[in-house]
């Protein structure tokens, strides 16, 4: 949601910071600006769009932008309308401080007033041209052109969350960042350095990056980068190196990127479950502060997490429940901590996020904290606000996810989540060390079966290109089925635009089967496990009632052939693996029902990548 670049260096700033911008597209955004320094003039020459990068490029075609010094932003609206008057950058009265904002100022509307009356003309409708007044003033009056220390002062007096970056007409070799909240990454060149909302945007000049903490202020410039807190002390903080490169954040021949995400699941899985266990025999997580003895006193677990991550979570209370014997409640992360859960020193919650950035989120593991429970964070992104918030970090090693919907991003969080279960079932000794390790090794066999699946599909893409007429769709699933049904129904929602609805297969005959109508499709997860004769019932239920039947079922299962009118084969696996095999067809299918209707799959319509407003 919203994405910043920031740079200065000897290259054309346009050209780096429009490239950044367009690697943080998948973000999601409705407008798109730049801010170049000029340094003859001196001058901030400005050009901002409504819509797609695309307009924006065609306005800078018309007299391209000089400077080496630029700042540029895709904005997702929340103040005011997606208009070119909102786009970033915006400006204090005289047009010699530029700022770029991703996030949202509480306080807007009493600094916004208090600007007017002190003279100040404001001329969009958005919070973050309050804050280029505000630097205006403070950069006049107090700070005697430090900038650094404008900003600084501004974000003193700012509510909410917020990651700013900042030009100065009068500083053709510094620019300023800020964060709360929401996350800033630098990265570290060689006599140029870059500021972005995540490292996709630089990495193809630099690997080497660091993230900003809570509350820091950045000056970059092209020789050096310095650090404070918000009192203009320096504070030190750890480089990392990124590990993939850019090749890994392009399409590879692929019409969508969700298409080429799909297809790199068992690779995904593999890199995620991959060296987990150390020399001593023991599976271990990546980052851990919590000892022994303390997750021997977990009395409870809660799982928090938003939409499909929210559906790994609930696979995930399958697990830890039966290999841990420890009661498991998920929960939505909107929700959660405004129910004011019970939470104490013998609480485990973990946050599964493929961003490690979703606000919901990161306000429950903040809630978590404040009521002393121990935090896990299940995350794709290291070094993420919530990573860097827990008590313990899980990295799900699935690559850059750049399509919208999330696909090998769910997956290896189902890798993560059983690891997760086998973890503390070691640890707490509900399970001997050969049982966790005979789990792991049915875990190992995962990849091959989703290149399996994968290489199965066509049948799938025909049956959705066939059904993409259709304007409703069911999906029913029992036991570690149902959450994927859930999640076939998001993902065919989110893309296709259409109304899909998962539910327990069991439920339906308590409301929901008088939805179905002659022709009805209903997908139902019927792999095979303990509940398939009772899954069997259900299907002839709703057949009775005229639906087409698409049945997912394992390889050599009779039992369904009567009822499905069509068959999804899948190899067969442990039943509680068997997620990670039916979550294949669901994406293809919503794939390939969604780009039938001529839809954009990468990017649909309304949604964000990252969502980091509550
Ligand atoms: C659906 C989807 C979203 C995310 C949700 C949480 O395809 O991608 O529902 O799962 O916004 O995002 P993270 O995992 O980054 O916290």
């Amino acid at each position: 949601m919203c994405g910043i670049v920031g740079y200065v260096g000897e290259q054309q700033a346009l050209d780096v910071v429009v490239d950044g911008l367009r690697r943080l597209e998948y973000r999601g955004y409705d407008s798109a600006g730049v801010a170049v320094l000029d340094a003859t003039g001196p001058r901030l020459q400005i050009e901002r769009r409504a819509g797609k990068l695309a307009n924006l490029e065609a306005a800078l075609a018309q007299g391209r932008l000089a400077g080496t010094l630029g700042i540029g932003h895709t904005r997702w609206a929340t103040h005011g309308a997606p208009t070119d008057r909102n786009a970033h950058p915006h400006t204090d009265c005289s047009g010699a401080v530029a700022v770029v904002h991703n996030g949202t100022i509480e306080n807007f509307a009493d600094l916004r007033e208090g600007l007017e009356a002190r003279g100040h003309e404001l001329t969009s409708d958005t919070d973050t041209e309050a804050v280029a007044h505000l630097i205006e003033e403070r950069y006049a009056a107090g700070e005697e052109g430090d900038l650094a220390a404008a900003v600084r002062g501004v974000c003193a007096s700012l509510e909410g969350s917020y990651v700013l970056v900042v030009a100065h007409r009068d500083h053709p070799d510094l620019v300023v960042g800020a964060r709360r909240n929401l996350p800033l990454v630098v990265g570290i060149g060689d006599g140029e350095n870059f500021l972005a909302s995540d490292v996709t945007a630089f990495i193809a000049h630099t690997r080497e990056a660091r993230a900003l903490d809570q509350d820091q202020v950045v000056e970059l410039r092209r020789e050096g980068v310095v650090v404070t807190d918000l009192d203009g002390v320096e504070v030190g903080g750890e480089c990392f190196h990124v590990d993939w490169d850019t090749a890994a954040a392009e399409k590879a021949g692929f019409d969508y990127f969700m298409l080429k995400e799909i297809q790199e699941q068992p690779d995904a899985v593999r890199d995620t479950i991959g060296g987990r266990f150390g020399l001593d025999g023991r599976l271990r997580l990546d980052e851990l502060s919590i000892s022994d003895e303390d997750v021997r006193g977990f009395e409870k677990v809660f799982i928090v997490a938003a939409g499909s991550s929210y559906h790994s979570g609930l696979v995930g209370k399958y697990a830890i429940e039966r290999w841990c014997r420890l009661p498991v409640e998920v929960e939505m992360a909107s929700e959660f901590r405004y129910r004011d859960p019970v939470l104490d020193r013998h609480t485990l919650v973990v946050a599964i996020s493929q961003s490690g950035e979703t606000a919901d989120t990161l306000e429950a593991v903040r809630h978590a904290r404040q009521q002393r429970a121990w935090v896990l964070t299940i995350s794709n992104t290291v070094g993420s606000s919530m990573a860097r918030e827990s008590d313990a970090a899980f990295y799900t090693r699935g690559g850059p996810e750049i399509a919208v919907a999330s696909t090998k991003a769910v997956m290896t969080q189902l890798a993560a989540v059983y690891l997760a279960g086998l973890y503390l079932a070691q640890v707490r000794g509900t399970r001997d060390p050969d049982e966790v390790r005979s789990h792991f090794r049915d875990l190992e066999t995962v990849p091959a079966l989703i290149t399996e699946v994968l290489s199965r599909m066509d049948a799938t893409r025909k049956l959705a290109r066939d059904l993409s007429g259709e304007e409703r769709v069911l999906f029913l699933g029992r036991h570690v089925g149902y959450p994927m049904a859930l999640e076939g129904a998001l993902k065919l929602k989110e893309l296709a635009y259409v109304s899909a609805e998962g539910m327990p297969a069991g439920e339906i005959k308590h409301g929901p089967i008088a939805l179905i109508d002659k022709g009805t499709p209903v997908v139902v997860l019927a792999t095979r496990h303990a509940l398939q004769a009772k899954l069997v019932t259900n299907i002839q239920e709703i057949r009775a009632r005229g639906a087409r039947t698409i049945v997912i079922a394992t390889d050599g299962d009779e039992t369904v052939i009567p009822y499905a009118d069509h068959l999804i084969r899948l190899p067969d696996t442990k039943s509680l693996l068997s997620p990670m095999l039916t979550l294949v067809p669901l994406q293809v299918f919503a794939a390939e029902f969604a780009m039938a209707r001529g839809l954009d799959v990468d990017q649909p319509r309304n949604l964000a990548k990252s969502v980091t407003v509550e």
